[in-house]
């Protein structure tokens, strides 16, 4: 990695900066030298349209359907096709393939060990597919096995070379972003440098671009728990600010469910508009915006009965919220990596609930209204801060709306996280701050949290706000959403 520049900066990379990392990048293990940019586009334009995320995406927000993808990677090639071809089946609209641990920390010689005793095991021993040490033909046959769009599901700081064997080897969307990964995942990679390992990646989109193949990507914090909204959301619009920057046009806005029905709805519908507003006011009117909501990343309940619970509430908020697609959790996730059969029930069952649904149309609730202009309302003062404060760059503003705790994410394990503010349900289960720290909630939003925060205190013994905050962060793993 070439050292951060003292100064982020949003602005698009030089061809030569490009190329000049690039070798760097595809020389880091010999699968790299399989990747050729030209030949992959030109794979890529040859390949089904039922295949390329970015268009089936559209169609489905033009049909108001709700798409559903679960997660899935196993070591061994042939059983991941397998994996995939079940997930289809039990009703997946989008297929992932989600990389192991060891090739998301670019540890490619303990993936091959890995992938070396599960094929002498006859199991997976990896938690996902190295698809590093695979390489470009191998992941195409992945793609050429099946009929739906293909992730790439990792999460890390720097997934570039992971990135170019998967967009080579057909993907065409990965999760993504510097912002939501660093302070979602890591703890010691300077912020700076991982945007400008995503910058990598999301210029290298770019380039499928300008050969006429667009490549998605997706955008939303991985921790949730007791994350306000309009926080990860601000998250999520600087990393797309910086990404269509570099040239990616394919962007889904996402948060993570968190169980509370009317306001996860609200972020749904509050998303669109916010993110168009930040995209066209730096230029990229061509961007193209749908929703994702990953259902709940907290703690599940053990009881397969009780999961299933949390799943298809996540598939009437996904609904209400009128999101485009949504990834699925399954009844084993309590316990870790789904078997396939349980992986296949969380599709079916969210499947489920939406066809139920489908046809059901509501009126306007106002109660998604009044979350709606307050979550609309919060990120705007978020983003607006940041980008002060990055004297108009969305790289920049990271930087320092993190180090201001303009942006501050509970429970993340990044040291540049600034922990002041501290969350807690309201007496309804929605998430409030108690403390804001120096997140710039404006003042009569301010009130509206004190207010129906204080509701559910109202009248009971005083509790010390860590004691509280414990107990909302496991209630939904015990059973309910409020535990008094
Ligand atoms: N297969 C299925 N699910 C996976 N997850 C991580 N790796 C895999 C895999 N290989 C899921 C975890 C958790 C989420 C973040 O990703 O179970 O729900």
């Amino acid at each position: 990695m070439t050292q951060a520049s003292a100064t982020p900066t949003m602005a698009r990379w030089e061809e030569d900066r490009f190329q000049r990392v690039r070798r760097e990048v595809l020389a880091r293990w010999p699968t790299g030298a399989g990747v050729d940019l030209d030949e992959a586009a030109a794979w890529h334009r040859e390949m089904a349209p039922g295949k390329n995320t970015a268009r089936v995406l559209r169609e489905a927000r033009e049909h108001g359907r709700t798409l559903v993808q679960p997660r899935g990677g196993v070591a061994d090639i042939e059983q991941h096709i397998e994996l995939l071809r079940r997930l289809r089946h039990a009703g997946a609209d989008l297929l992932p393939t989600t990389v192991d641990s060891y090739t998301r920390e670019g540890r490619y010689d303990d993936a091959e060990r890995g992938l070396a005793q599960s094929r002498e095991a006859g199991r997976s021993l990896l938690n996902g597919f190295p698809a590093v040490n695979y390489g470009v033909a191998a992941c195409r046959r992945i793609v050429e096995a099946i009929d739906a769009p293909l992730f790439c599901r990792t999460a890390s700081p720097d997934c570039r070379l992971t990135h170019e064997i998967m967009y080579a080897g057909g993907s065409t969307s990965c999760t993504a972003g510097p912002i939501v990964f660093s302070l979602g995942y890591a703890k010691d990679y300077p912020l700076a440098k991982a945007i400008e390992a995503w910058q990598y990646s999301y210029r290298m989109m770019g380039a499928y671009r300008e050969r006429g193949v667009t490549l998605s990507v997706e955008h939303y914090l991985p921790i949730s728990t007791m994350v306000p909204h309009s926080t990860s959301m601000a998250c999520v619009i600087l990393d797309s600010l910086i990404a269509a920057a570099q040239g990616v046009r394919d962007i889904s806005i996402g948060i993570g469910q968190q169980c509370h029905l009317v306001q996860d709805a609200a972020a749904l519908r509050a998303y669109p508009a916010l993110g168009r507003h930040y995209l066209d006011a730096f230029g990229f009117t061509d961007v193209e915006l749908s929703t994702v909501m990953s259902q709940w990343m907290g703690g599940f309940p053990a009881d397969e009965g009780q999961a299933f619970g949390v799943i298809c509430m996540a598939a009437m908020a996904g609904y209400l919220g009128g999101v485009t697609y949504m990834i699925s959790k399954s009844p084993h996730e309590a316990a870790g990596v789904p078997t396939p059969e349980a992986n296949m029930h969380g599709v079916s069952a969210s499947k489920m609930v939406l066809r139920m649904l489908a046809d059901q149309k509501f009126a306007p609730m106002a109660e998604i209204a009044a979350e709606q202009a307050i979550l609309e309302a919060e990120t705007r003062a978020i983003v607006e801060r940041a980008l002060e404060l990055g004297e108009g760059d969305a790289a920049l503003a990271a930087v320092r709306a993190i180090e201001a705790g303009v942006i501050d994410v509970p429970f993340s394990p990044h040291r540049s996280n600034a922990n002041q503010a501290l969350p807690a349900r309201d007496w309804r289960g929605a998430v409030r701050l108690a403390r804001f720290g120096g997140v710039p909630i404006p003042p009569d939003i301010r009130e509206h949290h004190q207010a129906e925060l204080g509701k559910r205190m109202a009248g009971k013994p005083a509790r010390a706000p860590w004691e509280l905050l414990l107990a909302d962060v496991n209630a939904i793993s015990e059973g309910m959403l409020l535990p008094d």
